[in-house]
Formats: C-alpha cells, structure tokens, sequence
C-alpha cells in the first residue's frame, strides 16, 4: 500500500462526530487538518481532539461554515456527522471541492436529495460512503460469510429494525441541541432504516444483479414520545400533550426483482432492550437475532423422538466461532477491540480510509448509499397516501443488471474474499 497521508477534514462534532473523529485519528495515515460545527463549543472540541491524539501542535484549523471551509482548505476527504437533512447538503459540496465523503447514517428526505448525491458522484469521479457500521458487526460479517457458503440455501426472506429505546434523547432534543425530536415531531415513515437494511442489502446482491423495485409503509398511532415526557417532565411541560406525528412502530415491507421479500421494522419511541431484530431465511434454514438462534436443515440437532426441528444458539452451538469473518479472526489476532459498537465503528472507518488511500471504489458506493437513504422518504410517502406500494426508483439507471466490478479486499461487503487476508495489511494496525 503507498504511504500517502490522507488530508481530511471532520464536520458535525456531537457526540457521535467526536466519537469518530477520536476513532479515525487512531489510523495512522490519517491526518484531520479541519473541523466544523457551526456550534463553536463542539468546533473548539473538534480542534482538542486532534491535539489530544496528535500533539499540541498538529496542523488544524477550526470552522462555523463548512462552506468557507471548502473554499481554504486543500482536502482528500471528508467526514460528516451532522444531522438527518444536513448530511447530503454538505456531502455534494464536499464533492463539488474534489473531496471523497463519507457521512453517518440517516434517511433521506426527498428523491432529489438522493439524486443529487448520485450525480455529483459521477460527475466528479468523487466517492461518497455512508458511514454504515452494521455491515462490520461481527455477527452480520459471519452471517453474510455462511450465505456466501450456501448455508441457508437461495434466500428467500430477510427482516431487521432499528428497535431502540430513544424516549429520553428525542424528548430532550431541544435541551440537548440534539436533531432526532424535530424529526419525529413532523415527518411519519422509516426514519432510521440503513442499519439492518446495509447488511441485507449485501447478503441480496442490491445494485449488483438484484434491487428493491417497490415499498409499502405502515404507521401505528403515537403514544410514546407524549407519554415519557408526562411521566418525566411533568404535565405542563408542552411534549406532555403533543400530537407527535411519527406513528411508534412503523413496518415496512420491499419486494425485489429477484423475488426475494424484506421487512423493516422502526421502533424507537416504547419500553424496549436494543435489537436489529436480524432474520435470514433461505431454502435450507433460518437465522434469528432475537434469541440469538439458528436452524439448519441437516446440519443443527434434530428431535429425533417428536420428529420437530430445534433450534440451536448461533454463539453457544459453535456457529460463530465456526464461521466467523476472516476479517474479525484478523481484528481479535490484531487484539484492537476497544472502539465504539464493540468494534465495528473501527472497522467502517478503516474501509473508509483504505478507499481513499487507494483511490476510489468503497465497499459502500453512492448507488448503496442512496438507494438504503431512499427508503425513508418512499415510506412516508406510502404512509401518507395510506400505505399504497410505490416504485422504488433505480439509482444505477440499469447498471445494476450488469455492473462494473467491485474493488475486492479485505473490507470488501460482496463477496469474502479470503486470498487477500494472506498478504501481511497494515491497515487494521492503530497508532
Ligand atoms: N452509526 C451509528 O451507530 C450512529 C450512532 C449515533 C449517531 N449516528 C448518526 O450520526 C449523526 C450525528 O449524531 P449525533 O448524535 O452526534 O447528533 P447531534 O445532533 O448531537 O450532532 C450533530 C452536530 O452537527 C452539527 N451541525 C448540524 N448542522 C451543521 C452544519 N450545517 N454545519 C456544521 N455543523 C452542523 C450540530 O451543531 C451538532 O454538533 C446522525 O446522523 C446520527 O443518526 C450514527
């Protein structure tokens, strides 16, 4: 790999910006030379970060506007963890300044806005990657690793959520200047669904041979958000007796060219432990997140005496360790399990880094991005014309039928390519 330093700048410092700056500045070849936030606290925070990892005199100058921010600065990439319906604004300026982008996850809010983002992408030969970290979570990297195997035969159906407990952060948004309230205050669809929806979408070939041709939303009614502001804040405050718009659980149901069925499930505003709710199933078995359980024809323990199928423990039966990504065997070799999510933060901005490194062709290109954004804005689009189907537009315009071939490697999310594990790769290796 060439030993080119990667010139880049982190805009958006809340929590999440500051955790992964904090992450990204651990790659050695990464040098953060800006940061923005138009709140000047979190940009002067911005600035303290890269002096802490990198010493009191690094190179980093501190910006409110992203826009003056691309006008000085000389850049390679840039890294945007703003908020829902400011991400891809900043990311097409990026773009349009000869910068690579990767940006947090989030839906998007209009078909223009994806559109948009497509466009700049081919027109500069810039790449934009959505921050995706589900897709290196180390149960989603061995599951993908048994379909490539064949394990669960051709799959058929494949469900996952964003089902999170956000009571307490959407209902403070305005005394925490966090941006999730608004959202649910006035929009009502599938706000949040790139999650499970990115490692789906590999496992089912979206974009390369396969793709999501039509949605259909539904909304329940809103109870949540009014009835944890009540009970936390008192009757007069004004949440107390707000009509929040977004309905607490939203399913939401796609069908895909090649027959296969995906259900999405957007619960963020009830009484609930975490879960993606992840669920394979293909013509030889079954996996399931909730239980964390597994069924494969021929392969897990029969009852023999009912003559019933069982179903064993994905971590427990050995199915894990069995088939865990040689990406993960590498990252537990490499002893670097510290970093958010249990790892996966690290390992997104690792595949992030080595793109732009080596030039172009991240593992989650535009036309990913944009169709897993898209489906928030189509679901509330079937919510509010009373949960009709809609089309589901093709961002590769029929590439998808016969695509350009995607950059193998060892962050590579379409196939598992085991040969390039056995040359020695410093990428993984932290400062
Ligand atoms: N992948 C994950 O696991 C994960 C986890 C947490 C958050 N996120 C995502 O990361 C993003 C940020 O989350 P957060 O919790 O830090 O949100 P936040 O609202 O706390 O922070 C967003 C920051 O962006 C700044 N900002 C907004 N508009 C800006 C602009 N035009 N120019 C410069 N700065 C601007 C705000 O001032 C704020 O400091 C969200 O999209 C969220 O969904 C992802």
């Amino acid at each position: 790999m060439s030993d080119r330093i990667i010139r880049l700048a982190a805009i958006g410092l809340g929590g999440r910006g500051r955790g992964q700056l904090n992450l990204l500045l651990k790659i050695p070849y990464v040098n953060c030379v800006a940061v923005c936030d138009k709140v000047p606290e979190r940009r002067d925070e911005g600035i303290q970060i890269v002096k802490n990892n990198r010493g009191d005199n690094a190179e980093v100058r501190g910006y409110l506007d992203y826009k003056e921010l691309f006008a000085k600065e000389s850049l390679d990439a840039v890294m945007i963890c703003s908020t829902w319906i400011t991400h891809s604004r900043i990311a097409v300026a990026a773009m349009k300044a000869g910068c690579d982008v990767t940006m947090e996850v989030g839906g998007a809010a209009s078909v223009e806005e994806c559109w948009q983002l497509v466009r700049t992408s081919e027109e500069t030969g810039k790449f934009c990657m959505l921050l995706e970290n589900c897709c290196y979570d180390r149960n989603e990297m061995a599951l993908f690793n048994m379909v490539k195997k064949g394990l669960f035969g051709e799959i058929i159906h494949m469900q996952g959520g964003y089902q999170h407990d956000l009571r307490d952060e959407i209902c403070l948004g305005r005394e925490n200047r966090h941006g999730r309230l608004f959202n649910f205050q006035h929009r009502n669809g599938e706000l949040y669904p790139t999650h499970q929806l990115g490692p789906i979408s590999k496992v089912l070939g979206i974009n390369r041979g396969n793709r999501y041709i039509s949605l259909v939303s539904m909304a329940s009614k809103s109870r949540g958000l009014a009835k944890w502001a009540k009970e936390n804040k008192g009757e007069d405050y004004d949440l107390a007796s707000y009509a929040f718009n977004q309905g607490d659980i939203v399913t939401t149901m796609i069908k895909c060219a090649n027959g296969e069925t995906v259900v999405l499930t957007h619960d963020c505003s009830l009484p609930r432990p975490y879960s993606r709710a992840y669920r394979i199933q293909g013509t030889n078995g079954i996996y399931m997140e909730d239980g964390g359980t597994i069924y494969l024809e021929g392969i897990s323990r029969e009852n023999k005496e009912h003559w019933t199928h069982t179903w064993e423990k994905f971590k427990d039966d050995g199915y894990l360790e069995k088939y865990e990504h040689p990406l993960w065997k590498k990252y537990s070799i490499d002893g670097i399990h510290e970093g958010g999510h249990g790892g996966m933060d690290y390992l997104v901005l690792c595949a992030f880094a080595e793109s732009v490194k080596l030039g172009g062709q991240p593992p989650i290109d535009v036309y990913d991005t944009a169709t897993w954004m898209a489906v928030t804005y189509l679901s509330e689009q079937s919510i509010a014309m009373g949960s009709v189907p809609v089309p589901f537009p093709d961002f590769t315009n029929g590439a998808w039928i016969d695509r350009e071939p995607y950059r193998r490697g060892i962050f590579c999310l379409d196939e598992v390519c085991e040969d390039c594990f056995e040359v020695e790769n410093e990428v993984l290796h932290r400062s």
